[in-house]
């Protein structure tokens, strides 16, 4: 049994790794080790990292590749990607090729609204509610003045505050729905300080407010936060062909390739088992791009599935079509993300992503991280309805299986050589692997 721990945080680096190492591992010399293999030899690159979080005490790393030749409005990127599922950048990279001599990717950013709330309780008649936020509305955003000049040099700020009556719901619940533009910001920081602001001044407005009798005034606050629901924030992008054109493998015709395809979107659409595993394979590409350019995966994440349940079932985000000897295949999707502030202007990686990026504004990289998560469906419904997933997945596995059985480069080589023309299965290349060794 291990003893709870006071005022960790207030421990150093080293009394939190040997603390950690002594109560929760079985070997702490080897914990202690493995930490600090993970640590960076450059001590400010390090304490950088440090510095990120609280109680840090390594580093946690994943890969970070490039998809290159995505061509986007005819402009040709190579994509940052960090993620450690073996087969997603093979798949993107798969994909743009394909749509590179088709035209690539066309992208529209369809809208850039973000969105927060005060959220609070009153019990008293709606009508001076109402009329009490009329007259006080002006004012919220007056003394958010301090917070929001910058933003409005900008071009960006407030957009607006409604006073919404959510009673029906839930009694005596009201908010403040507030929009905004944060321009290259994800805006979250701007967007809660606005908030805060707004709900200060609205209690003590309310307070000495002649539109309520005395015990009708009394507003409570409940809680002020952004929306990672951002339904107006989103962004589309598409790829196109001529159906002739559409010779992604030799088994089957162009025409049965789009049929097929546009049966997958369909399931997707009606069959939420489906659609959440459709998605996520969208995801993969999403969160890869979402992570190497530190933007925060989690917003991205809970913003896009609420989106594909907007209409009340949860359905597929891509969409596919054959008009006219024309397959269409596109994605519609919410992003609120940032190239300014965040991680990004203090992530070395990041800071490298976005130039590998062509130093991207918030909109056009929405636009890179919706084609990241097109061509990672297209590739993954293609590859489900024609050979499988796994021949790709698994010949792409197929490393990090050896490296589990401790195989040298050599053995390594022989090995891939073998299964070029062989399934891949966990049990076929133990049984090879020993097979090599001699050892069965
Ligand atoms: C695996 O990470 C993603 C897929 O399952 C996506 C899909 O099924 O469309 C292959």
């Amino acid at each position: 049994m291990t003893d709870p721990i006071l005022g960790f945080s207030k421990l150093s680096k080293q009394e939190k790794i040997d603390w950690v190492a002594e109560q929760y591992t079985h070997d702490p010399a080897q914990t202690k080790k493995l930490l600090l293999q993970y640590w960076n030899a450059d001590t400010t690159l390090q304490k950088l990292h440090d510095e990120f979080i609280e109680n840090t005490i390594s580093n946690y790393y994943l890969p970070l590749g490039i998809a290159p030749n995505f061509l986007i409005n005819d402009k040709l990127y190579a994509i940052p990607m960090a993620i450690e599922e073996s087969s997603v950048v093979a798949a993107a990279s798969k994909a743009a090729k394909f749509w590179l001599n088709r035209g690539g990717f066309k992208t529209k950013v369809l809208a850039t609204e973000k969105i927060g709330q005060v959220h609070f309780m009153y019990s008293g008649n709606p009508e001076h509610l109402e009329a009490f936020f009329k007259n006080v509305k002006p004012k919220l955003i007056e003394e958010a003045k301090p917070l929001t000049a910058n933003m409005e040099k900008r071009g960006g700020g407030i957009s607006n505050i409604e006073l919404r009556n959510k009673t029906s719901q839930l009694k005596d619940y009201y908010q403040l729905h507030c929009t905004f533009e944060t321009l290259d910001a994800m805006g979250a920081n701007f967007i809660n300080s606005c908030l805060e602001q707004f709900a200060k001044t609205f209690e003590v407005e309310a307070g000495k407010s002649p539109y309520f009798e005395k015990e009708e005034g009394q507003i409570e606050i409940v809680m002020s936060i952004l929306s990672n629901y951002v339904p107006n924030c989103l962004v589309r992008a598409e790829v196109s062909c001529s159906i002739n054109e559409l010779t992604l493998s030799e088994a089957v015709s162009p025409e049965e390739f789009a049929e097929k395809m546009i049966r997958a979107v369909a399931i997707a659409n009606v069959e939420p088992h489906r659609a959440v595993t459709h998605n996520k394979g969208i995801m993969n590409g999403i969160d890869a791009v979402v992570l190497a350019t530190g933007n925060d995966f989690r917003a991205v994440e809970a913003g896009v599935h609420a989106y594909a349940a907007k209409e009340g079932n949860y359905r597929s985000l891509t969409h596919a079509s054959l008009e006219d000897g024309i397959f269409k295949f596109w994605i519609e999707l919410p992003l609120a993300l940032g190239t300014i502030g965040g991680l990004t202007n203090l992530h070395p990686l990041v800071k490298l992503a976005m130039e590998i990026l062509h130093k991207p504004s918030a909109e056009e990289l929405m636009q890179i991280v919706a084609v990241a998560g097109l061509a990672q469906n297209f590739a993954a419904v293609s590859s489900l309805v024609t050979t499988g997933i796994q021949e790709g997945h698994m010949k792409m596995h197929l490393l990090n299986i050896l490296n589990q059985l401790g195989a040298t480069e050599i053995e390594k080589n022989k090995i891939v050589d073998y299964f070029k023309n062989h399934t891949v299965t966990h049990s076929s290349v133990v049984a090879e692997f020993n097979k090599l060794r001699g050892t069965r």
